[in-house]
């Protein structure tokens, strides 16, 4: 079968290659997936750049990939729940990456019917991001009437977040570019935000959650839009300490980590707010819970570009450009 694997650090286009492999074994717990469609995610250029090489060092050449739509094609002698011929959608487990391939042998537990309404392609675009939205916004125990500000609106989180924070009744507030304004609208959020016109700091006023997909400036900032107890959830700012202590990360570290983030802290404890850095974690009920979503039509997938999966660098460099409008794609299947 044809995989791509990332052959060293640093610059995507030097460090990505397509080889062929042999097709992987099933354990007796895993299902064997025909890979329709995979999408792809900032965490995607992000390994290949090297930025969690102080966490875990890959050995090359190492898979890529963490979404995934196709078919069950094989199963393992323990696997309840699934059948061969099964139409299922996933976000691999971090430590078996490989969706970037015409097949990926998976813990089924992970694994969940993909929503009868909608394409492969579309399928394969929202494990990862509705995971995190989900995960995310439980951590601030959203509710209905909650005044919610979702930064990067037209991004892959974004425009999920929306319409997840819509569907609980939130009060949404995003940020985007002029190009984008019209049809993050219609995606539900009550106040869009151009970025390139206005500054958002100025009209977004005591809101219960900021949801920060830019990080920098902008997590600190949250704390001057979220009322005092509000909640503060990112998911590309500084690390909170409970976090790093469920990461397993030693106390020397978590030291280093609490020098960083006094500035965070100090805002923190001034808006008695909560703080927390998410770490999407595969789950099949939270999968579920998004296909009902999506079959009550509570929640579009938004694509952007589909790519071959020879092209899968241009798919790469395109979504590194930052300006990706929704969920970027690679296609096994011409
Ligand atoms: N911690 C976790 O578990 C986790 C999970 C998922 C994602 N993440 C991280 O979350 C971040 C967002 O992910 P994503 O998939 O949404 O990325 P993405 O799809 O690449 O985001 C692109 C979008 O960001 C918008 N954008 C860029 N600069 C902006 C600004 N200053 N203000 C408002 N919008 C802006 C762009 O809109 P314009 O073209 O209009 O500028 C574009 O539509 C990434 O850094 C990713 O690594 C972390």
């Amino acid at each position: 079968m044809k995989q791509l694997f990332i052959t060293g650090y640093g610059k995507i286009e030097d460090n990505i290659l397509l080889q062929d492999h042999s097709k992987p074994n099933v354990g007796v717990n895993e299902v064997l997936i025909e890979i329709n469609s995979a999408g792809v995610n900032p965490i995607d250029y992000k390994i290949i750049q090297g930025i969690l090489k102080r966490i875990k060092k890959l050995s090359f050449p190492a898979p890529i990939g963490f979404d995934v739509s196709g078919i069950v094609v094989e199963k393992g002698e323990d696997v309840t729940g699934f059948e061969i011929g099964d139409e299922i959608y996933s976000r691999v487990p971090t430590d078996n990456p490989g969706t970037f391939a015409e097949y990926i042998a998976i813990d089924s537990n992970v694994v969940a019917k993909k929503p009868a309404n909608i394409s492969f392609e579309k399928a394969s675009g929202i494990p990862l991001v509705g995971l995190t939205t989900i995960q995310g916004f439980a951590l601030a125990t959203i509710k209905k009437g909650d005044k919610v500000l979702i930064h990067a609106g037209s991004g892959g989180i974004g425009s999920f977040a929306i319409q997840y924070a819509k569907s609980k009744g939130a009060f949404v507030y995003t940020t985007t570019s002029t190009k984008n304004i019209h049809w993050v609208k219609e995606l539900g959020a009550d106040l869009v935000i151009d970025y390139k016109k206005e500054n958002y700091l100025n009209i977004v006023k005591d809101v219960d959650i900021v949801l920060d997909t830019l990080g920098s400036n902008y997590t600190k900032d949250a704390f001057r839009v979220i009322k005092n107890g509000g909640k503060v959830i990112t998911l590309i700012g500084d690390i909170d300490n409970e976090t790093a202590k469920e990461l397993g990360l030693n106390s020397f570290i978590r030291f280093l980590l609490s020098i960083k983030r006094m500035k965070i802290d100090k805002l923190k404890k001034r808006k008695s707010a909560l703080y927390r850095f998410i770490i999407v974690e595969p789950n099949a009920f939270h999968l579920d819970e998004i296909t009902s979503l999506i079959e009550k039509e509570d929640i579009k997938p938004i694509i952007d570009r589909v790519f071959s999966l020879e092209k899968s660098i241009d798919a790469l460099l395109y979504l590194k450009e930052g300006h990706a409008k929704g969920k970027v794609i690679i296609r096994m299947k011409s």
